[in-house]
C-alpha cells in the first residue's frame, strides 16, 4: 500500500454522504466536494423529512390550542426541547430556542450584562472569537461604561490560563465570554479549566459552542459554564434556530429579552408578569419546525455516535494537515497537532490571495470558504487579511481532502507558483 493510501484508510469511515441528499448534486459534471461545515452544515434525509412531515400532518402554533392537532405541536416542539437539552447534558426547562448562536450571546449580554455590568466592571473575552461575541460586548460596556478586555492569542493559535488568573486577579471582572472551537484557527480550548476558574473568581462565564457542538461529544453539564451557547444549522439541523442553556437561578433573575406574546404570565394595561422559564426567554411564536428539525438532527448525530463523529473529523483532519503540508507555500494557523483542534484548517497561500485560493478550488468543484471569517480583530492579530479555510463534517471523507489538494496544486500553476 503507498503511503497516501494507507493514510486514508487511517480514517475511520462513517459512511453517511448517502443521508444527505445534496450529495446528488453535479456542478459542471463535477460531484460535490463540500468543505465548509464550518459555515453551515449539509442536512439529512432525517432532518428534512421531520420538517416537512411536521408541515404536512402536525402543523398549528404552540402553547395555545386545546384542539388534537396543537396539542400534537406542542409535544413535538417540547419533545425536541427535550431531546437538544438532553444531547449536551442539559435541563429542559433551562435551554431556551433562540434564532441562532448570535441571538443567544445577545440575549445574555442585553438580559445579564445590562443589570450586572456597570461603570468600573469588565468584560473579558478573547482575541479569536466570531464577531458574535465580540460586538455584543463592546456594546454593552460602551452602553454601561465598564472595559472589554481580551486574552491574547500565542504563535500556536492558544491563550494562556495564567493571563486568564492575571485578568480576573484584578477584581473587577464580571463576565468571560469565550468560544469552546475557534471557527478560524481550530483551537479547542480548555473550556473546564477556564469555567472554574471564572467561577472561583466569582465571575459569570459564557461559552460559545458553535463549532463544538455539531463535532465532538459535549456535556455542557460537566463543563460548568453559566450559560453555554449553539447554533443549529451548523448541527446538521436548519437555519433559524440557537440554543442557549443557561444556569437556573441566573435566568430566574433576569428580565426579559424579547417582549410580546407568550413569554408573559399575565397582561394588563398598566404592566406584565412573566411566565415560567424558558418561556420568559421565547418571545413570540418560537421556531416550531426548525425545532422539530433540530431534534431530528441531534437524534441522527446521537446515532451515529459523538465519540465515532470526533474520531472520524480528528483523523480527517489530521490527514487534511499532512497532506496541506504537500502545497509548496502553503502556512496554516492553529495549532498543528489534529487533536487539539477541531475539524477545520486556515491557510495562506504564498503568491495567492485567499479569494483565488476559494476560487480556483471551485474550478475544481470543492467548496471552500475565504474572507475573515467574521472575526476581523483575530486576522490582525495574524497579521493577515483573509484566510481559506477548509472545514470538515460527518459527510466528508479522505477523497474530499485530496480533491482540495489537487486543486490548490493545479491553483498554483495557474499562478505560475
Ligand atoms: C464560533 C462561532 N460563533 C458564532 C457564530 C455565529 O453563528 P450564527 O450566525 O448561527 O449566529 C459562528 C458562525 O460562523 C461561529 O463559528
Amino acid at each position: 500500500m503507498s503511503t497516501l493510501q494507507s493514510e486514508r484508510t487511517a480514517v475511520s469511515a462513517l459512511d453517511v454522504r448517502g443521508d444527505f441528499p445534496i450529495f446528488a448534486r453535479r456542478f459542471e459534471g463535477k460531484p460535490l466536494v463540500y468543505l465548509d461545515s464550518g459555515a453551515t452544515s449539509q442536512k439529512p434525509s432525517a432532518v428534512i423529512e421531520a420538517m416537512d412531515t411536521h408541515y404536512r400532518e402536525h402543523n398549528a402554533n404552540v402553547h395555545r390550542g386545546v384542539y388534537a392537532l396543537a396539542q400534537e405541536s406542542d409535544a413535538a416542539y417540547e419533545g425536541a426541547r427535550a431531546k437538544v437539552a438532553q444531547f449536551v447534558g442539559w435541563e429542559p426547562s433551562t435551554t431556551i430556542f433562540t434564532k441562532n448562536v448570535t441571538e443567544a450571546i445577545n440575549l445574555v449580554a442585553y438580559a445579564w450584562g445590562r443589570a450586572n455590568v456597570g461603570p468600573g466592571d469588565a468584560v473579558l473575552t478573547t482575541q479569536m472569537e466570531h464577531h458574535a461575541n465580540i460586538v455584543p460586548w463592546q456594546q454593552l460596556c460602551r452602553e454601561r461604561n465598564a472595559e472589554l478586555r481580551y486574552l491574547e492569542v500565542d504563535e500556536r493559535g492558544e491563550i494562556s490560563l495564567e493571563q486568564l488568573d492575571r485578568e480576573l486577579a484584578r477584581g473587577d471582572v464580571k463576565l468571560v465570554a469565550f468560544t469552546h472551537v475557534s471557527n478560524v484557527l481550530g483551537t479547542i480550548l480548555p473550556v473546564v479549566e477556564m469555567t472554574a476558574r471564572v467561577r472561583a473568581a466569582g465571575a459569570v462565564s459564557l461559552v460559545d459552542g458553535a463549532q463544538a457542538v455539531p463535532h465532538m461529544p459535549v456535556d455542557a453539564g460537566s463543563i460548568g459554564a453559566d450559560f453555554y451557547a449553539w447554533t443549529g444549522h451548523k448541527a446538521l439541523g436548519p437555519t433559524g434556530i440557537g440554543v442557549l442553556h443557561g444556569r437556573a437561578e441566573l435566568l430566574d433573575e433576569m428580565e426579559p429579552f424579547l417582549t410580546g406574546g407568550d413569554m408573559i404570565a399575565s397582561v394588563s394595561f398598566e404592566g406584565a408578569t412573566w411566565n415560567e422559564l424558558p418561556y420568559k426567554f421565547e418571545a413570540g411564536t418560537p421556531p416550531i419546525a426548525e425545532a422539530v428539525g433540530l431534534g431530528a438532527a441531534v437524534d441522527y448525530l446521537d446515532a451515529l455516535g459523538m465519540e465515532r463523529v470526533r474520531t472520524h473529523e480528528r483523523e480527517l483532519t489530521a490527514y487534511m494537515l499532512n497532506r496541506l503540508g504537500e502545497v509548496p507555500g502553503l502556512n496554516f494557523v492553529g495549532p498543528p497537532e489534529a487533536e487539539r483542534r477541531g475539524g477545520l484548517v486556515s491557510f495562506t497561500i504564498e503568491g495567492m490571495h485567499a479569494h483565488d485560493i476559494a476560487e480556483l478550488a471551485n474550478r475544481g468543484g470543492v467548496c471552500i470558504r475565504a474572507g475573515h471569517h467574521c472575526a476581523q480583530p483575530l486576522m490582525r492579530r495574524l497579521g493577515v487579511s483573509a484566510t481559506a479555510r477548509a472545514s470538515v463534517g460527518v459527510y466528508n471523507e479522505p477523497g474530499d481532502v485530496d480533491a482540495l489538494i489537487d486543486a490548490l496544486l493545479e491553483g498554483r500553476r495557474v499562478f505560475g507558483l
